[in-house]
């Protein structure tokens, strides 16, 4: 596990710490009640996560990746994809719908399973790597900096949500019909049982 005294720029130390930061944020959307504080939460998380998984695609997966196996860094990959597809609907215009809180809790245990898998398997693998750690740590600073100041990329998957128009989304969309269909069903019902009232006065 995770118990290593590392220099604060150490790329692993650099990963750990964004990984506890975020780690917090999905502990405080859980305790909070107010529409406006799931928001704020919600916006500060998804950042942390894009700027997070920019770094680790552009220059920690690869420096690790040949030392830590196929098997543990596709299925990292994999996890970035569907996170990535999950924040792709939460930014989108058509992201704020009752399947928002949802969307960023499931987002939040997939990201909190990823952690574990990076933590106790890839890390460890990768931190056995004779290359410069430091260096690598030095390098995803400069790239964050560089992303907060000229903003971040538009990634494939965020293209891809961008294309369904909202309409990504089934099983929320079938249950929003679900829903709107029983109210259309109980108010033709009340309304026949109103016309049967009406009848039986006559
Ligand atoms: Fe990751």
């Amino acid at each position: 596990m995770f118990e290593w005294m590392l220099p604060e720029n150490h790329a692993i130390a650099i990963l750990k710490k964004d990984h506890d930061a975020v780690k917090e944020l999905f502990d405080k959307f859980e305790k909070a009640e107010k529409t406006a504080v799931k928001e704020k939460i919600i916006d500060q998380a998804v950042t942390a996560l894009k700027l997070h998984a920019v770094l680790e695609e552009e220059l920690f997966y690869p420096a690790v990746r040949a030392h830590v196996g196929s098997e543990v860094m596709n299925e990292a990959d994999e996890e970035h994809h569907v996170a990535k597809v999950l924040i792709a609907e939460l930014d989108s215009p058509f992201g704020k719908n009752d399947h928002r809180d949802a969307k960023f809790t499931v987002l939040a245990e997939s990201v909190r399973h990823h952690i574990k898998e990076e933590e106790n398997q890839m890390l460890p693998k990768a931190k056995e790597l004779d290359i410069d750690f430091e260096a690598l740590g030095e390098r995803m600073l400069n790239r964050k900096k560089e992303l907060l100041a000229k903003g971040i990329p538009v990634d494939a998957e965020h293209r891809m949500i961008a294309k369904t128009n909202g309409k990504a989304d089934s099983p929320a969309a079938a249950a929003r019909r679900k829903v709107s269909n029983s109210r259309t069903a109980s108010s033709k019902s009340t309304e026949g049982t109103r016309r049967k009232t009406e009848s039986y006065v006559q």
